[in-house]
């Protein structure tokens, strides 16, 4: 074990060098004029999976980007890891509010500011060199280990739940490790047990067949802007719950042993409103930000458009107005069944003076593990090793629809293994991945598959 992680840290910076070139590949799942550079960016994986000494390296096609998949099954007895990550990234815009350009990973005050640096390649490629150390000074790993990486979480993983059932014998497996999520907070590592499930959905209102002139039309016609607001006005009450009937017959209740644990977590409220600009915090009455964010559903409007928003004054009555939404859900909410509630209550709610039309988009299911489970315990024990510091056990209100696959589908628990922080800028302008996290990750990726290989 020592001179793998003396291995890590003799090389700390080349693995600075190569992350750049792997987050040079602006690998944008979500636009179709990057297609190319998706296909370039499954291809570098593979490449590297190679260098580092896996095994039977190949992209697997699937109707969409392919899987990269590599396996090293050397270590006869020992458990076998199956990993899961995706190369595909976010789009950039607004590119303006980046300080410096997204493809091209730039180092300032610890942080390695790039599109993808967190979510997922810098995380990826952490487990990359901690498999490279073993191999490198050891020649073999202490777990079998078979990596899967996706080229579509970014835009809802839409082929992924097929793969791994027509590849349900290639991927038998112990354990399922994921590093796509952030740690509590600079400074306080932590295991995730448990991800919010999702449904989302976009709403098309139409209210008349061409934009109509306001003062001609205006008041004996019905503003589908208007009425899209009043629409979504009636999905939350101002305590914050949502009125859906039905919604929350199927959630389960948090736990005052879990209250009780999240009270004692180091969360500075006042912190928080400054860190992200919030003038005051909102949500459901009665629970706390972290119990808001980890254990109960939402519901979010994710974009509004409707009408004239140039510069200036026009006076328009829009012919349409159209909103994307979506539901965060906690166990045992079911993203089907939470659907069919939605779509009632949306008709339920639409006047007869617009056309309504209502589309099912991506979605997946909420997961959450016991944090006793000895996997989860393992892993703790790694990141203690790597971070110097015992983990705080949490949930994330994040989404990973994959999570609740490899557990219905392959029977497969997962850990969570994230490096990431609150304010990494995941998904936003000026993506970051701090320098200390990725390398402290290198280690404590090491440390997992040596504690992963005594679970057995
Ligand atoms: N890395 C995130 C998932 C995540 C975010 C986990 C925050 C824990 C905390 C992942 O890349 C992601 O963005 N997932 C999507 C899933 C969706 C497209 C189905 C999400 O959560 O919105
Ligand atoms: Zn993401």
């Amino acid at each position: 074990m020592d001179k793998v992680i003396d291995f890590i840290n003799v090389n700390r910076d080349r693995y600075l060098d190569e992350l750049k070139a792997l987050l040079a590949i602006p690998s944008i799942s979500a636009l179709p004029e990057h297609a190319a550079d998706v296909k370039r960016c499954a291809e570098w994986c593979a490449d590297e999976m190679r260098r580092i000494g896996l095994q039977n390296v190949r992209l697997i096609d699937t109707p969409g980007n392919p899987v990269v998949y590599g396996d090293w099954l050397g270590a006869a007895g020992a458990p076998t890891i199956l990993f899961y990550g995706h190369y595909d990234v976010q789009p950039v815009d607004p590119i303006d509010l980046w300080e410096s350009p997204p493809f091209d990973a730039t180092i300032r005050d610890g942080e390695i500011y790039a599109r993808g640096s967190a979510d997922d390649k810098g995380q990826v490629f952490m487990h990359f060199k901690a498999v490279e150390a073993y191999m490198k000074q050891t020649g073999r790993l202490p777990v079998n280990i078979k990596f899967i990486l996706e080229g579509e979480e970014e835009v809802g993983s839409a082929h992924l739940d097929d793969f791994v059932r027509a590849h349900r014998g290639e991927l038998g497996a112990d354990v399922v490790v994921i590093s796509d999520s952030p740690m509590f907070a600079r400074g306080v590592p932590s295991m995730c047990y448990g991800l919010r499930g999702l449904v989302y959905f976009q709403i098309d209102l139409r209210g008349s067949s061409t934009d109509l002139h306001s003062g001609s039309f205006g008041g004996a016609v019905a503003n589908p802007a208007m009425v899209l607001s009043q629409m979504l006005a009636q999905m939350k009450d101002r305590g914050g719950r949502i009125r859906i009937p039905g919604f929350y017959d199927d959630v389960v209740p948090l736990q005052d042993e879990e209250r009780k644990a999240w009270a004692s977590l180091p969360f500075n409220e006042r912190k928080y409103k400054k860190d992200f600009g919030i003038p005051k915090v909102f949500g459901e009455s009665g629970y706390t930000t972290l119990e808001r964010t980890w254990a109960r559903p939402t519901f979010e409007i994710n974009g509004l458009l409707s009408g004239f928003t140039g510069e200036g004054a026009k006076t328009v009555l829009p012919a349409v107005a159209m909103a994307k939404v979506s539901m965060r859900l906690v166990p045992n909410q079911d993203p089907d069944k939470i659907a069919k509630l939605f779509e009632e209550y949306v008709r339920e709610v639409a006047p007869k003076t617009v056309e309504v039309k209502v589309t099912r988009m991506h979605g997946g299911k909420p997961w959450m593990a016991s944090y006793d489970n000895p996997f989860i315990q393992a892993a703790g024990r790694a990141i203690e090793k790597g971070f110097g510091q015992k983990p705080v056990f949490t949930r994330e209100g994040g989404s990973i629809p994959v999570v609740s696959t490899f557990q219905e589908e392959l029977g497969l628990p997962s850990v969570l293994f994230g490096v990431g922080l609150p304010d990494e800028n995941a998904h936003a302008p000026n993506e970051k991945l701090d320098v200390g996290n990725f390398h402290n990750g290198i280690i404590a990726s090491a440390m997992l598959y040596d504690e992963l290989s005594r679970t057995r």
